[in-house]
């Protein structure tokens, strides 16, 4: 079954040469994006689809997200609105409600937020575990994540549980924890930061994800100046996510690394942090991808439109930089070359907004502007 999208105002990500095409068209074909170019130049296909001079994206790649938990916490949210300051230990409360809850509630949750996502044009999502702190709970969570979403991140060390020593929890995420959690998982986090987990911490759990056969990322950088960035570089890891606090010797190194600064605005809009300074990681020459860390903390959003919207206002990305940074640049931090654009061979992950130009996502934040969207090659 192939579907030929006719009339595209504007056509992003499909062509190698450059970014955006005008007056364009494109051939899904089962799973796969089978040809883009000129408008009048579009083979014939099983069905048509007049996109009435929209624009047409890839769809947005979630590249950081936390998923598998159940409650929330509004409350701790109005607090910080009111002064108090976003700390770490907030996740033990998340912890003791996600712990009680069934294995059936918590599907239903992720269900609930990845199609929340896709109504808003997200198409692919990365979810961590990480509410669990047991070694059948953060099982549990990778194998409920394993089966709902694209990607998924081990992440036993987001904190010590309140009733564990961290020298002894450190000794369970390295060792029965991690043996019973990489199976299902691609990728293994640490949430490195004061209160959390320290340098040497750090080190040991990615030292032991890697041997076992994880690619490492890293929580860095989200509270306050510390190792964090350079910690990722020196394990290559695929992203080191947060960056708002960075030094000069950390935007160097991301910038001379293939690890993606993942930048994750709708945290700062939702802690009252500053945000991270994303023209001085572009200018240097780092990989940028934007992501919404959806989860009940830090950052209750799902929506992609809304970190482009706050990544060009706020932090001074263009347009383009920013609708590129959540999509190719989310394909990069997951290392995938299936997502993330819509050159031939490409997933057919494709987002129609309702509107003339990517420009209007930043143009008109909080207005919903997706017309249609297709996720492997299905109309979601
Ligand atoms: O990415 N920083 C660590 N983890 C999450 C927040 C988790 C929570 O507050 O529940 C984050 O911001
Ligand atoms: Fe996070």
């Amino acid at each position: 079954m192939s579907t030929v999208i006719t009339n595209i105002g504007e056509l992003a990500g499909a062509a190698e040469d450059r970014w955006l095409m005008e007056d364009a068209a494109l051939v899904i074909d089962g799973g796969r994006i089978a040809w883009a170019g000129p408008s009048g130049q579009a083979p014939a296909a099983d069905e048509a689809y007049d996109a009435g001079g929209r624009a047409v994206l890839p769809g947005f790649v979630d590249s950081h997200a936390h998923l598998v938990f159940a409650g929330e916490r509004a409350e701790e949210f109005a607090a910080r609105m009111s002064g108090r300051p976003y700390a770490a230990g907030g996740i033990r409360t998340t912890v003791e409600r996600t712990r009680a809850a069934s294995d059936d509630e918590l599907a239903a949750n992720v269900r609930r937020l990845v199609a929340e996502m896709a109504r808003q044009g997200t198409t692919t999502v990365e979810c961590k575990s990480g509410y669990g702190l047991t070694v059948e709970q953060e099982e549990r969570a990778v194998r409920i994540a394993a089966s709902l979403v694209d990607e998924v991140t081990f992440l036993g060390a987001h904190v010590v549980p309140a009733d564990m020593d961290p020298a002894e929890y450190v000794r369970l995420v390295t060792g029965p924890m991690l043996e019973a959690c990489a199976p299902y998982a691609r990728f293994v986090d640490v949430f490195c930061e004061r209160g959390a987990f320290d340098a040497d911490q750090t080190r040991e759990i990615l030292t032991a994800g890697r041997a076992a056969g994880l690619v490492p990322r890293l929580h860095a950088n989200q509270l306050g100046h510390g190792p964090g960035v350079a910690i990722a570089v020196e394990f290559d890891a695929a992203s080191a996510d947060h960056c708002t606090f960075l030094s000069d010797e950390d935007v160097a190194a991301l910038a001379g690394s293939r690890t993606v600064a993942t930048l994750l605005p709708a945290v700062e809009f939702s802690t009252r942090q500053p945000y991270p300074d994303a023209r001085a990681l572009i200018d240097a020459g780092a990989d940028v991808a934007l992501a919404t860390d959806c989860n009940p903390g830090s950052c209750y959003s799902s929506s992609m439109a809304f970190c482009v919207a706050l990544a060009v206002r706020e932090m001074r990305m263009t347009p383009e930089e920013a609708v590129r940074a959540a999509t190719e640049g989310g394909a990069k931090a997951l290392r995938r070359t299936d997502v993330g654009h819509l050159r031939p061979g490409a997933r057919a992950d494709v987002l129609v907004l309702d509107a003339p130009s990517h420009i209007h996502l930043a143009y008109r934040p909080g207005v919903p502007q997706v017309a249609r969207v297709w996720r492997d090659g299905r109309a979601v």
